[in-house]
């Protein structure tokens, strides 16, 4: 049991193994947010909410008089509204028939159920059937015998008859709490939401930096840390995607926490839209957090009986500092997030096309370039953009969906069949959701795209971008692409997505209604999404946005891997991956070795370091390897052994970071342990040599202290103390960008 209901103090308790999340009703029936935090036996924590009296904190009418001190201004929320005093961030800003916009919630009633509540049409982490009940999605595996409840409480507004059900899904063994929210019109005129976020989290302390994930275009998700002061601090998106410049993943942490110390909250919106997150120190110092879609341009109307369900909010708790955390979304993604078949098993090993040639191709070009990679080792042949209609540069062809025989005379189907000839896998890309202009689509239906009438529209790559939300849409990209993927046999698709949104206005919606068009935009993705993968569950499908511009776990729902960044630089590579690993795991970063020099930065790198660091991702190549001589060649046979051995530690093992790879200017590190503390896989890039270097001792993590281990097949045993403690010598390694790895494995009796 991890939910609990104290009926005397209306006390709602949710335990996981190592925190504690608590709320109470309070005598004029608000769901007040007691704590949340390291976990607490059998106390209440309401002793830590006390009124005070203060200017300019109103109460609510049913307190003043007999409790001046009460007020939704200073009392901590569990679903913060607008428009009632509480003049902090408010989850839910309503818009009444009659022009007002305040709500004022109470308790109602509340359920606890065993397994994990789902919500229609958005992604979510999922529980199995069986001991714990909820329905898990069709044909997922098994994930064994966690244990998940959810709680539901219900609230509704003290004047008008608009309920608000809050939604608690506990994962004790991931120190995993959700949150989501359905809020639903019971009165017989219609609504307008005008913002209406996942969650509220109030902290009833000062202490807090946020950590953010910021970026731009190649380069992705890089690792931003600052203190929580007075007034709002947000992370946000406006873009229609998650984007490159903001990730829906925070932390909020002690001022002293580190990757092995300290507390930390992660909340992650499992969400690919535009969305807010924002913290917010109040003058009396209490912090508020708050997430969910991007209330800028959104606007939701119910109509009598309708609803409107928010994206979920994963948050996670750690005692142990960012290691800890990481470590807890990455076990929890793996298991009740990812549902393709891919999650567990080894994917192959591909070489893209796209930075070798790009749209430059002709049929036995992609031949030729397969078989050289067949005859490395390489598994899977991906043929990337310019396939299609005219599609000869990034300015024409998106939308028509129809092989383009002037480049491939034998159609998918001839090709996909040489490519299989050859022994490999066949894999292609796709960008459904966007047009260009200059396409028979575009000429035939403009009125698919979103576009602001009477406004010349924002373009990019000569796309635009098209409305997701039309049925009409998604049942033409199904029928177009399924039959690409019906006609040859394909094993693996990537799916793009390169321009942000903009003019967004949707010809299928009234006036009204034109702020749920980006949202319904969002919406269509996923369905799309879920019908091309319920429909082809067998295909590896990658998502990306040129590069990681929607690198998101509401993505990893529907596909287990990601393009991490158009940037292939190896050392620019350390700091993307190293920022993507605080929110995601490694399974889930596409990542490929590139030529050098390097066609994002021009740097040189060696083609060593090049696979370890794409080796810590999905693993692939993305270069013309018939250029390469028999050294490399021969190479690149090797590291795909190594990486096939290595698979299960690394897609399976416990990730840790060694080193900050922003501010540590010497080297980077980082392992990969596996669970039962068997062996790791340590991996150490050196950013600039130096001479005369100082020694470095690089501690070791995750294993048995009283372990006997081996590194790299040395005669020399260390103890795991040793090793964690102590730290494994690095040899000097002359040159810039070297590299080296350690595979420490313990040694059993028979080996000593
Ligand atoms: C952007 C992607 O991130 C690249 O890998 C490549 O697929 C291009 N689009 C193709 O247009």
């Amino acid at each position: 049991m991890a939910i609990f209901f104290q009926e005397k103090e209306k006390v709602f308790t949710l335990h996981t193994r190592h925190s504690t999340w608590q709320m109470q009703v309070s005598p004029y029936g608000h769901l007040l947010h007691l704590y949340y935090g390291r976990r607490v036996e059998k106390t209440s924590m309401s002793y830590l909410v006390r009124g005070i009296n203060r200017g300019f904190s109103g109460s609510p009418y049913a307190a003043f008089g007999e409790d001046r001190g009460y007020s939704l201004d200073t009392y901590p929320q569990e679903y913060s509204t607008f428009g009632v005093g509480d003049y902090r961030t408010g989850c839910l800003q309503l818009e009444h028939s009659d022009g007002s916009q305040a709500a004022e919630l109470v308790y109602v009633s509340h359920r606890i159920l065993s397994g994990k509540y789902s919500l229609p049409g958005l992604p979510a982490l999922w529980a199995e059937p069986g001991g714990d009940g909820a329905a898990g999605p069709e044909g997922s595996k098994k994930a064994g015998s966690d244990s998940v409840q959810t709680l539901e409480i219900v609230l509704r507004d003290t004047a008008l008859p608009i309920e608000v059900r809050l939604y608690y899904g506990v994962f004790e063994e991931y120190d995993a709490i959700t949150r989501s929210c359905r809020i639903t019109n019971r009165g017989g005129d219609g609504v307008y939401l005008n913002q209406a976020l996942s969650m509220c989290l109030d902290f009833l302390r000062e202490d807090l930096d946020l950590v953010s994930f910021y970026g731009r275009h190649t380069m992705e998700r890089m690792v931003e840390r600052r203190r929580i002061s007075h007034g709002r601090q947000v992370v946000e998106s406006r873009r229609g995607s998650s984007s490159h410049q903001q990730n829906p993943f925070v932390i909020l942490c002690a001022s002293e926490a580190n990757e092995e110390y300290g507390e930390c909250f992660g909340a992650a919106l499992v969400y690919s839209g535009s969305f807010l997150a924002s913290a917010e120190l109040d003058p009396i110092n209490q912090i508020r957090f708050t997430m969910g879609i991007h209330p800028d341009g959104f606007r939701w109307r119910l109509e009598p009986g309708e609803s409107f369900t928010a994206p979920e909010v994963v948050c996670s708790f750690s005692a142990s500092g960012f290691g800890v955390l990481s470590q807890n979304y990455h076990r929890l993604y793996q298991k009740h997030l990812i549902r393709s078949k891919y999650k567990d098993v080894q994917r192959p090993v591909l070489l893209n096309h796209w930075e070798a040639m790009e749209f430059s191709f002709q049929e036995e070009d992609l031949v030729s370039l397969a078989a050289s990679a067949k005859d490395l080792g390489i598994q899977l042949f991906v043929m990337d953009d310019g396939w299609f209609g005219e599609r000869n540069q990034d300015t024409s062809g998106l939308g028509d969906w129809q092989v383009n025989r002037e480049k491939l005379p034998s159609g998918i189907g001839g090709l996909s069949r040489r490519i299989h000839g050859l022994g490999l896998q066949f894999g292609i890309w796709i960008e459904p959701e966007m047009v260009n202009e200059d396409s028979n689509l575009y000429r035939t239906h403009p009125e698919w795209c979103l576009r602001a009438p009477g406004r010349l529209p924002n373009v990019e790559r000569g796309q635009l971008v098209l409305d997701m939300g039309r049925p009409e849409v998604r049942d033409y990209l199904f029928r177009q692409i399924g039959a690409v993927l019906d006609e040859g046999e394909i094993n693996y698709v990537k799916w793009d997505m390169n321009r942000s949104l903009s003019d967004v206005w949707s010809g299928i919606l009234p006036r009204e209604r034109q702020g749920e068009a980006s949202h319904r935009y969002v919406l269509g993705v996923y369905e799309l999404m879920e019908r091309f993968t319920s429909t082809y569950p067998d295909i590896l499908w990658e998502s990306c946005s040129g590069g990681g511009g929607r690198f998101d776990a509401g993505i990893l729902y529907y596909m287990p891997q990601i393009w991490c960044s158009d940037n292939t630089d190896a050392v620019e590579r350390l700091q993307i991956q190293y920022g993507t690993s605080f929110g995601y795991p490694v399974s889930a970063m596409g990542s490929h070795v590139s030529a050098c020099p390097n066609l994002q930065t021009g740097r040189r790198t060696p083609m060593e370091t090049r696979a370890l660091i794409a080796m810590s991702g999905t693993f692939g190549y993305e270069l013309d390897v018939r250029k390469l001589g028999e050294k490399e060649q021969e190479q690149i046979r090797e590291q795909i052994r190594e990486f096939q051995r290595f698979y299960p530690l690394i897609h399976h093992g416990d990730y840790y970071r060694l080193t900050d790879a922003v501010k540590d200017s010497v080297f980077t590190a980082w392992e990969f342990a596996a669970p039962d503390a068997s062996e790791a896989l340590i991996c150490v890039v050196t950013l600039r040599a130096r001479s005369n270097a100082p020694q470095i001792r690089l501690r070791v993590k995750g294993l048995k202290e009283n372990g006997i281990y081996q590194i790299n097949e040395e005669a020399a045993h260390y103890q795991g103390s040793a090793l964690m403690y102590g730290g494994i010598l690095l040899p000097a390694l002359p040159g810039d960008y070297q590299s080296i790895a350690f595979w420490v494995r313990q040694v059993t009796e028979k080996d000593r």
